[in-house]
């Protein structure tokens, strides 16, 4: 399916230079969802009501998202999901969208839920700019984080899956969460990443392994484009 794409100007945290215009488009869907957000936590709402709640930082802005969901403790279905954000245009469409994607036709189950992809979101979105598929991640990671709480709370230990960070250069410290996160700002190719994270510069040994991070990364959140 294809998507006629439109500018759109100064939503927060998007400032685009003349150069930069045809790089930051926006479709209706997202304007839609940003200018009209879908279930946006109130804030007199009472958050005793939810059985989950999850919450993350973005390393490449600093924004912050945190969500609150209702799960039907014998279905595992999710009834409600619930969202706020201190992040940008970007962040805030995609959250929405995906707020609705988990609770229509009666609720994605959390093992689906868990198998949505950014890709997923954005597809419904018609599309965001590349600088900003990092925004679209925030809501896919504080869905997991949220699954993870709601696991906790009900004593289902072994259903919590928990990503750890792996040191993948020791002399840099550089992690494979620091070189998703230069993919996702844009960083394609070695050479960027290494620009971003000085990976590889002083332990070339490690190189194989950041070119396979990348190629895995692109996959993931780009479909290796
Ligand atoms: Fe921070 Fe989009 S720039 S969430």
């Amino acid at each position: 399916m294809s998507h006629k794409l439109d500018p759109i100007a100064g939503t927060q945290g998007d400032v685009a230079s003349h150069d930069q215009t045809k790089s930051w488009f926006y479709t209706d869907i997202v304007k839609e969802h940003f200018f009209h957000p879908k279930n946006f936590m109130e804030q007199d709402a009472d958050e005793s009501q939810f059985n989950a709640v999850g919450k993350v930082g973005s390393p490449a802005c600093g924004d912050e998202l945190r969500v609150w969901m209702k799960v039907d403790p014998e279905t595992e279905r999710i009834q409600e999901f619930k969202w706020k954000t201190f992040g940008c245009g970007s962040a805030i469409a995609s959250t929405s969208m995906a707020s609705e994607i988990v609770t229509e036709n009666g609720g994605m189950t959390l093992e689906e839920a868990r198998a949505l992809k950014p890709q997923d979101i954005m597809e419904r979105l018609g599309g965001l700019p590349q600088r900003k598929f990092h925004c679209s991640v925030l809501c896919d990671k504080a869905l997991r984080d949220a699954i993870n709480d709601f696991y906790r709370r009900e004593n289902k230990f072994d259903k919590i899956v928990v990503e750890s960070a792996r040191i993948i250069d020791p002399v840099s410290k550089v992690t494979d969460h620091d070189i998703e996160e230069a993919v996702l700002e844009g960083a394609h190719t070695l050479e960027l990443v290494q620009q971003k994270t000085k990976v590889g510069i002083g332990n070339p040994n490690c190189l194989p392994a950041v070119e396979e991070l990348i190629r895995f990364y692109k996959e993931k959140y780009f479909g290796g484009k």
